[in-house]
């Protein structure tokens, strides 16, 4: 079975996903995490992201994600970037490089072996993103869409950040939200949207244990269905 989560930054996603894919023995993969690790390293190279050159640097780049005792691991060669990659500049070079064509193509490619690999071997994955449902499995058994108001999101995004010790005011968090939402919806190739078969949940209002549930129950129905 594939489940796949979309929506836009904030929405809940990952920890619906992370959640989810705990309670049913699935591995979780979070496709952003890979848009992320390739900006880091396409930012390491060269902070302007200018795109000719970044095609050579992304020639070199080997990216890889492990599943480990129940929680992803994202390798840049054999750099641990697990971490790293959870900054401000990451999120926004991530957004920018994710309108790239050789960019999509290439993790397209990657998401679509990972998830069918690890459907084998568990019986069934969880993925996250933006195109899960209308591009990488348009053939998914679950498809659900979150949303939530910008501003509960940009809370969210803070409280995460806190988390991490990057102290970040709430107005920078919601333009930057924004900023993203706009970018990632707009863009012509995988653009941010909802596949007509999905369901949609707004999470505004619930907390992380109601989304979970919410999503779980989604899931398990489809399961007596199926
Ligand atoms: O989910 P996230 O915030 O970690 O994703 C970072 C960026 O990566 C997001 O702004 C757009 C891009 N992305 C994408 O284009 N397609 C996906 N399936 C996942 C992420």
């Amino acid at each position: 079975m594939i489940i796949a989560i979309d929506g836009p930054a904030g929405a809940g996603k990952s920890t619906t996903a992370r959640r989810v894919a705990e309670r049913l023995g699935y591995p979780y993969l979070d496709t952003g995490a890979m848009y992320r690790a390739l900006a880091l390293a396409l930012l390491r190279q060269d902070p302007t992201l200018d795109p000719q050159r970044a095609k050579e640097a992304l020639a070199r780049t080997q990216l890889r994600v492990v599943w480990e005792r129940g929680a992803l691991r994202v390798f840049l060669d054999d750099e641990d970037v697990t971490e790293a990659i959870r900054t401000p500049e990451v999120s926004q070079a991530a957004s920018r490089i994710s309108t790239w064509p050789e960019v999509r193509a290439r993790l397209l490619e990657e998401q679509r072996r990972i998830g069918r690999a690890w459907e084998q071997a568990y019986g069934g994955v969880v993925l996250d993103g933006r195109d899960i449902g209308t591009v990488v499995f348009p053939e998914a058994e679950v498809k659900v869409f979150l949303v939530a108001d910008p501003e509960e999101r940009a809370r969210r995004r803070q409280r995460e950040l806190a988390a991490r010790g990057q102290k970040v005011p709430l107005e920078q968090v919601l333009s930057e939200i924004r900023q993203r939402d706009a970018q990632d919806q707009q863009r012509t190739l995988a653009p941010l949207r909802k596949a007509e078969d999905a369901v949609e949940l707004d999470t505004t209002s619930l907390s992380i244990d109601e989304q979970v549930q919410r999503v779980y129950e989604l899931i398990r129905e489809r399961q007596r269905r199926l």
